[in-house]
C-alpha cells in the first residue's frame, strides 16, 4: 500500500453543529429543536436563527484536520456577532477545517480560508468541507498564509475587516509570527479587529509581553456574554472541560 493510499484509507468523521440564539426553557438544544419541529407555524421562531453546519474531520496525525475545543467557542462569537459581519471582509489563519470561518460566510461575509503552504493536505480538506455547506464558492477564497512570511497571497490579499484565529497559540515558538502577521493585516485597515479563541494550556504561557512590543490592545470577552460558558457549545461538547478565552485584539490607539 503507497502513502497515498494509506491516507486514502484513513477514517473520517462528520460532525454536526447548530448554532441558535438561545436556550429554549432551559433544554437541551435537540430536545428544543425536536419540540420546535413540532409547533404550528405562528408560534415557531424564525428558522434563520438557526444554523447548521457540517465538518468532515480525519483521524490522521495532522493538527489541522481535526475540529479543536477552541473552533465551537469561536464560531459561537461568530454567529452572535453576525450583524457585524454581514458584507464584511473575514480572514481566518490557522483554520484547518475552517468552523468558525465557515460561519461567517454563512452569514454574509465575503471569508477567505488560511493555512500553512507546508500542511497542504489542510487547504484541501477545507475545501471539502466548504462543498459540504454549500457555500457560494464567489464569496469563499482558501489561500496560504504562513505566520511570519510575507508571501504574495498575504501582500495581495485585500484589507480585511475582521481576522478569525482557532486555537492558533498552541506552540509558544510561533507566538510572536502570528502576531506579526496579524499585526501586518491590521495596519492595512487600522480599525480591523482579530477575534482569537485561546485554549490555555499552561499557566507559563503568555501573549502579554508580545502584545506589549507590538502595540495591540486586548479586551478579553466573557464566554457567559454569549452563552459559551458552558460544556456543550453548538451541539458538540467538545469544549467540554477545556479553558478557552476570547480574545479580541486590535491596534492600539496612538
Ligand atoms: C491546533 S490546530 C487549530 C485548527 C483550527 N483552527 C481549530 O481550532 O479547529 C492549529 C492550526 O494551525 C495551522 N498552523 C500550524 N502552523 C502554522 C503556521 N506556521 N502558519 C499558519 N498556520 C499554521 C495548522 O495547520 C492547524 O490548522
Amino acid at each position: 500500500m503507497s502513502v497515498t493510499d494509506a491516507e486514502n484509507s484513513l477514517k473520517t468523521v462528520l460532525k454536526r453543529f447548530y448554532f441558535q440564539d438561545y436556550v429554549v426553557n432551559g433544554k437541551d438544544f435537540f430536545t428544543s429543536l425536536e419540540e420546535e419541529s413540532a409547533v404550528t407555524t405562528s408560534t415557531s421562531r424564525n428558522k434563520s436563527r438557526n444554523l447548521k453546519i457540517k465538518i468532515k474531520e480525519v483521524l490522521h496525525p495532522c493538527y489541522g484536520l481535526y475540529v479543536w475545543p477552541s473552533a465551537p467557542v469561536l464560531a459561537q462569537y461568530v454567529w452572535y456577532n453576525r450583524e457585524m459581519l454581514t458584507g464584511k471582509v473575514v480572514l481566518e489563519v490557522g483554520a484547518g477545517v475552517a468552523l468558525p470561518g465557515i460561519v461567517a460566510a454563512k452569514v454574509g461575509a465575503e471569508v477567505f480560508l488560511s493555512d500553512t503552504e507546508f500542511l497542504p493536505q489542510c487547504l484541501e480538506h477545507v475545501s471539502e468541507n466548504i462543498s459540504l455547506n454549500n457555500l457560494d464558492s464567489s464569496k469563499i477564497t482558501i489561500i496560504a498564509i504562513t505566520w511570519g512570511f510575507f508571501s504574495s497571497q498575504l501582500l495581495s490579499l485585500k484589507p480585511v475587516d475582521v481576522i478569525l484565529g482557532s486555537d492558533c497559540f498552541y506552540d509558544t515558538k510561533d507566538f510572536e509570527d502570528i502576531l506579526v502577521t496579524v499585526v501586518f493585516l491590521l495596519k492595512q485597515n487600522p480599525i480591523a479587529q482579530f477575534w482569537c479563541a485561546y485554549q490555555e494550556r499552561s499557566s507559563d504561557w503568555t501573549i502579554e509581553h508580545l502584545l506589549t512590543k507590538w502595540s495591540l490592545s486586548c479586551e478579553e470577552v466573557p464566554l457567559a456574554n454569549f452563552d459559551a460558558d458552558s460544556a456543550e457549545i453548538g451541539g458538540s461538547t467538545m469544549p467540554g472541560c477545556h479553558t478557552v478565552h476570547l480574545l479580541v485584539i486590535k491596534l492600539k490607539e496612538l
